[in-house]
């Protein structure tokens, strides 16, 4: 099947339902385009688990707060249509912002505590903006399987928590991180980075490295663990937001003086220049950058 851009809503759900009656189980990969490598292992992984892939690009306002980079968010829907081309995605759904927010919108969903760490605290409103768009994107899209990265683990267990929470028929599934050769993790925002600081952008998965190496050499305190991370990104970040040691699933943050007694999310946001980058990796599983 050749690719099929679609822009409204009114044209895209009767192509999907004809699909769902015809028995194919809709893979859906939400995105906000500048595609990367890292967009299209989700697009594999709903392939694999689907029939039909639909990829939406949308860089979505309400997730942007009001001094980040909504404006200059990089946009490419040529190269985005053609990378989407050569992964054999069948349906791409490109709203404006309009199709997505009507005149008049006044509806938002409401995170609870997976929200109130990690980036929330320094994101007002960025969680809400997510689930909203998610929400929206999942009634338009009806899919039976929705892939999300786990670059942004907070994201995706707020996405499953709200399919689960708002009884969405929909299993949400997380790909783990795909990384440059450098280790650094591959983001549309990387493309912010003059080559200084990409340089300098090294120091983030070094980092994550270097904890990793030495949980598995039998290091459980926390203060130990943070402590690495830091030395390792301090000289490197123009300013950092946090480095935290967290549950996986709850996402509470560990305080410093805890050891760790089971698999843990290490996860960091720092600045490097204008640039807002994150980076994590579960300890305790099998997962290096
Ligand atoms: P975006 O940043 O475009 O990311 C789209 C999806 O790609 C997300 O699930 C993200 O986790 C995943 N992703 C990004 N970089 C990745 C990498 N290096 N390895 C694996 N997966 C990666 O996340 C969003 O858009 C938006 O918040 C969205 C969910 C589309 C809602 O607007």
């Amino acid at each position: 099947m050749t690719l099929e851009v679609t822009r409204t809503i009114a044209e895209l759900r009767p192509q999907l339902d004809r699909a769902r009656s015809g028995g194919a189980r809709i893979g859906f990969v939400p995105t906000m385009g500048a595609l990367h490598r890292g967009h299209l292992r989700l697009v594999e992984e709903a392939r694999r688990l689907t029939d039909l892939v639909l990829v939406s690009i949308f860089v979505n306002p309400t997730q942007f707060g009001p001094g980040e980079d909504f404006a200059r968010y990089p946009r490419s829907l040529p190269d985005d249509l053609s990378q989407c081309e050569a992964a054999a995605v069948d349906r791409v759904f490109a709203p404006d912002v309009g199709e997505m927010y009507p005149d008049g919108d006044d509806t938002r969903v409401r995170v609870g505590k997976l929200a109130e760490t990690l980036c929330g605290p320094h994101r007002p409103g960025h969680f809400e903006g997510v689930a909203t768009v998610v929400a929206k994107l999942f009634s338009i899209v009806g899919p039976s399987t929705a892939v999300f990265g786990r670059k942004d683990y907070q994201q995706l267990r707020i996405v499953q928590r709200m399919a689960t929470d708002l009884r969405l028929p929909v299993t949400v599934v997380g790909v783990p991180t795909v990384r440059d050769a450098d280790g650094l993790a591959l983001s549309s925002r990387n493309a912010y980075l003059t080559p200084e600081e990409r340089a300098r952008a090294r120091q983030i998965p070094r980092a994550l490295a270097a904890a990793h190496a030495c949980f598995a050499a039998g290091e459980r305190r926390v203060s130990a663990l943070l402590e690495l991370v830091h030395g390792h990104v301090e000289k490197a970040a123009t300013s950092i937001d946090y480095v935290a040691l967290a549950d996986p699933m709850t996402l509470d943050v560990f305080d410093r003086d805890r050891r760790l007694s089971s698999p843990t999310l290490l996860a960091l946001a720092l600045r490097i220049g204008n640039t807002r980058l994150i980076d994590n990796i579960v300890l305790g599983q099998d997962e290096c950058p």
